[in-house]
């Protein structure tokens, strides 16, 4: 492969990134955090030049694409830059801070023809990929429940008095301040992604959300969903919960989709130990009483994600994958605060 990239962001969830980019052999020309100490080791590992300052690497006329893997709260400046500059970008989740905000950006993208990815990489688990292959198997897709159960010690008992997960009177949390939310955004955006991506749109939906007395996020985002494909029963949970989930390690996120000839399980494994634990598929078929198990080697989904948006870079192509993604996630957040606010169903607003 040849594509010149640069990794703007070295913080957790860039070490998944620059992994898919080795794999796939794209040539990481620049690194950039204002942490250098956080840059520093992958500047060195992939003899790249360093910078505290994005800016110099979006000037380089050298570079093909930018990964921004930095907090949501800077993605829409730099998803602007990069795309002023001519440059493709890869944007991790969640796209934006606002769907206003989410839609600015990719309109921006589609307005300059450029190559724009928000990495929702739960697509690319092969589970899933084969799940979305089997649904025509499905005959007509009346039900689906679908979940994201995240154990995050137990937040319900007691409120923390220091922390990750702290609330200070008249400041902010740093699960806040990092990621802008508790579980709807962290956990949730992801399952909102793969009811996009295996229904398609939602146009109604209802929904409700708890956040503890005294925190600044929420733990817990359950909602009604009618898609052309059915009902969706939602819910992103942060629980206490240390040996549940089909491995028994706490984490415990399933896709269920039940239709007229069937029905398909998704079991998929926690993010941050991809390149162990598998996922899984069930596909039970009405029409001859079996279950079939998928049992899939466990790769990691960033991989087959950065090897896919490269490809296209490479070939100068959009592709499968649109630019819209990360858009139509953040109206889902937006439409699901508003419904637990005003405490009723919501017909979902479009931008388009
Ligand atoms: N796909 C997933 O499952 C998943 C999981 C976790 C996080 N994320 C997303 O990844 C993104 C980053 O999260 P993270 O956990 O890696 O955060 P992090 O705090 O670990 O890393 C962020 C890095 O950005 C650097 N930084 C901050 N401001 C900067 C600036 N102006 N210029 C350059 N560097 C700057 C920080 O020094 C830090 O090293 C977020 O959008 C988050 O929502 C996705």
């Amino acid at each position: 492969m040849t594509i010149k990239v640069a990794v703007i962001g070295c913080g957790n969830i860039s070490q998944f990134h620059f992994s898919g980019l080795e794999k796939c052999g794209a040539e990481i020309k620049w690194v950039c955090d204002i942490n250098r100490e956080a840059a520093m080791p992958w500047a060195d590992k992939f003899e790249a030049r360093y910078s505290a300052d994005y800016r110099d690497i979006i000037a380089d006329p050298a570079v093909d694409a930018v990964f921004v893997t930095l907090l949501s709260r800077l993605h829409k400046e730099i998803c602007f830059a990069a795309i002023d500059a001519g440059k493709a970008v890869i944007c991790e989740k969640t796209l934006a801070e606002s769907a206003e905000d989410a839609w600015e950006i990719v309109q921006y993208a589609e307005a300059k023809k450029t190559i724009f990815y928000t990495s929702y990489m739960k697509r690319f688990i092969p589970a899933v990929e084969k799940a979305k292959a089997l649904l025509p198997e499905l005959g007509t897709i009346i039900s689906t429940h679908i979940r994201a159960y995240q154990c995050w010690g137990d937040l319900w008992s007691e409120t923390p008095t220091e922390g990750f997960f702290y609330t200070p009177p008249g400041g902010m949390s740093l699960v806040r301040k990092n990621y802008g939310g508790g579980i709807l955004v962290c956990g949730g955006s992801h399952i909102l992604d793969l009811t996009l991506f295996l229904l398609g749109r939602p146009h109604r939906l209802y929904a409700t959300l708890h956040e503890p007395e005294g925190s600044d996020y929420d733990l817990q985002a359950a909602a009604l969903l009618e898609t052309d494909n059915g009902i969706v029963h939602y819910e992103a949970l942060a629980h206490p919960l240390t040996k549940i989930g089909f491995l028994r390690d706490g984490w415990d996120e399933k896709v269920e989709i039940n239709g007229t000839n069937g029905r398909l399980e998704v079991y998929s494994s926690n993010w941050t130990d991809v390149e162990t634990k598998a996922s899984l598929l069930v596909h039970y078929d009405n029409r001859n009483g079996n279950s079939t198990e998928y049992r899939f080697a466990a790769e990691s989904p960033f991989d087959r994600a950065v090897e896919f948006f490269c490809q296209q870079i490479e070939q100068g192509e959009q592709g499968s994958q649109s630019r819209l993604t990360g858009y139509e996630v953040d109206e889902l957040i937006e439409h699901i605060k508003l419904s637990s606010k005003q405490k009723q169903a919501v017909e979902i607003q479009w931008k388009t």
